[in-house]
């Protein structure tokens, strides 16, 4: 019997994880189908409970269901422990694992995709909410030089800092105080873009080769790109690597077969179907 799968979500129309999750089935002769569900707000457990009745072998949960998705599976593995969210749920029979795939999405697209060395590096993530969260354990795992976490409201990443400070060099910052600091990596986890605004960063934080990375893709060169490169960033990214990369490691958790991102990401980069 063909395994289902599917991406749940409200909304979902945009999702481009299926497109994503079918060319990787085509191209590891996986028998499976993925499709879009859009849960109602006060009805995702109902949702997910009604998926694997029916026999569902897995889901990936985005906005805004990470958090109740954390709470539904007890289950949970190091990194969405970590998270404190959960984008990947696996079933098995009566068991439900719960795993987060984004922030192994945004490593791998950083340092395989963009080239990127995070070893000895200095990183700098904006924001710090579930988007920043998600991503700070991958990143302490490469073993930074340092990884300052800034936001706008300075005591949420100092909290933030303090809760992985076991984890390797990190702390919390305000924007103001970064000035006089030069950054290898300076990732974008505020979610400013979605609202057309951007961080109010002081001039001066890319060092000669950086790499400037928004997490949000499809947004075109955003405020914090185009101050980014304004700023003398080396490099410019977008989210999309990521998005392909966090479903490569989903396909992983779910099949043991690691698929090759790399035609995948290239034909969405192109606008083409992958
Ligand atoms: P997400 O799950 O996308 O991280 P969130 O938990 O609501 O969403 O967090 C949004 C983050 O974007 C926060 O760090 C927020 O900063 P505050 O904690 O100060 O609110 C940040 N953010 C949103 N709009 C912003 C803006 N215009 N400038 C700077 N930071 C912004």
């Amino acid at each position: 019997m063909t395994d289902r799968y599917a991406v749940v979500g409200n909304p979902i129309a945009h999702s481009k994880s299926p497109l994503i999750h079918a060319a990787f089935a085509r191209q590891t002769g996986q028998d499976l189908t993925y499709d879009r569900i859009l849960a109602p707000l006060d009805g995702f457990r109902a949702t997910i409970d009604e998926f694997r009745a029916a026999g569902g072998r897995g889901l990936n949960v985005t906005l805004p269901f990470k958090l109740e998705a954390f709470d539904y599976a007890p289950e949970r593995t190091e990194r969405a422990q970590a998270a404190g969210a959960v984008n990947t749920l696996a079933f098995d029979g009566t068991r439900c694992l719960a795993d987060n795939t984004d922030g192994e999405g945004l490593t791998r697209d950083l340092e395989k995709n963009l080239g990127a060395v995070l070893g000895d590096a200095r990183i700098l993530l904006l924001g710090a909410g579930g988007a920043a969260q998600g991503v700070i354990l991958p990143l302490l795992a490469r073993k930074p030089q340092a990884l300052v976490i800034a936001n706008r409201t300075v005591t949420k990443a100092e909290q933030l800092a303090a809760q992985f400070a076991a984890q390797g060099p990190v702390r919390g910052s305000s924007f103001v105080a970064l000035a006089g600091s030069m950054f290898d990596v300076v990732i974008n986890a505020t979610s400013a873009s979605v609202e057309g605004a951007a961080p109010d960063l002081p001039r001066g934080l890319y060092a000669p080769g950086s790499l400037a990375y928004e997490m949000m893709y499809g947004k075109g060169e955003t405020g914090f790109l185009a101050q980014a490169r304004a700023d003398g960033a080396g490099a410019l990214a977008d989210g999309l690597g990521m998005l392909v990369e966090q479903a490569a490691e989903a396909f992983f958790v779910w099949r043991g077969v690691r698929p090759d991102t790399a035609p995948v990401l290239a034909r969405l980069r192109a606008g083409e179907t992958p």
